[in-house]
């Protein structure tokens, strides 16, 4: 447990990521967009368990409706350097599911890259809305991976928690940031308190750069225990991944 008054996602409510009018988040659009792929009449024929076209079309869908999701150019940038492992990330946990974009691209990559082995790979994302969590889930079983990809409800630190008691998962392999950003640093330290970090395991980060994550970048450079890299894409904002490869466990 961290000691009383240390700062995690547990501490969190529902909040605003931005302002702008053009970055709503929580008003509709996210049961909206499983209305429009539900909808389509190519749901069946084209989209159901394929999840590069089940990806495609909610970007698509998005980009008109200003969603915030991950985009297509930081999802090719992460599969790049999830490809570079050895051996492939069979465990990745996601903070911040949202409608569920990013985990169809995790767990199509970790299916991918561990295909040539009978070995199991596992997703598991958190999500704070429970509204949110249920479109994720319809989605992520319309892409075909909901046996890889798991939406856990509730506060990403309890929840990680939860997993990391009952056994679910004891280290892992990969660890996608993408929640909101002032529970960025509180989580890590507390990743670091469960010991689900370890050596080599891959931290990867959205959003950064914009809004902005400035305790969190400082403390992983700060640390002799992490390298940390960035990377710059050509998404229209928060151009940058962020990587940190745990070189010693914190
Ligand atoms: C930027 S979106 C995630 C986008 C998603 N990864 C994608 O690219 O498709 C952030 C999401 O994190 C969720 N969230 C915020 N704080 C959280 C927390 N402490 N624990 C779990 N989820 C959280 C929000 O509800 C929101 O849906």
């Amino acid at each position: 447990m961290p000691p009383p008054n240390t700062f995690t996602s547990d501490t969190f409510g529902a909040r605003q990521p931005f302002t702008s009018d053009a970055f709503g988040f929580n008003d509709g659009r996210e049961v909206g967009l499983r209305d429009y792929i539900f909808s389509r009449p190519d749901v069946e024929t084209k989209l159901r368990n394929d999840p590069q076209a089940v990806i495609d079309a909610i970007s698509e869908h998005n980009a008109k409706k200003g969603m915030i999701t991950l985009g297509r150019a930081k999802i090719d940038k992460c599969n790049d350097l999830l490809s570079k492992l050895d051996p492939p990330p069979k465990t990745l946990v996601e903070l911040g599911c949202y409608v569920g974009m990013s985990a169809i691209g995790w767990g199509d990559s970790l299916k991918k890259l561990n295909e040539s082995t009978s070995e199991t790979c596992k997703v598991f994302t958190t999500e704070l809305d429970e509204t949110i969590a249920s479109v994720a889930r319809d989605l992520i079983a319309l892409a075909g991976l909901d046996d890889v990809v798991t939406v856990l409800d509730g506060p990403a630190a309890e929840t990680i928690r939860k997993i990391k008691t009952e056994g679910q998962i004891d280290t892992v392999d990969v660890m996608f940031f993408d929640h909101w950003q002032e529970a960025y640093l509180p989580d890590l330290k507390e990743c670091e308190n469960l010991r689900v970090l370890r050596k080599g395991t891959l931290i990867l980060a959205d959003n950064t750069d914009v809004p902005g994550t400035p305790d969190f970048n400082q403390y992983l450079e700060d640390s002799n225990k992490y390298h940390v890299e960035r990377y710059e894409t050509e998404a229209k904002m928060a151009k940058i991944v962020l990587a940190a490869t745990v070189i010693e466990v914190p």
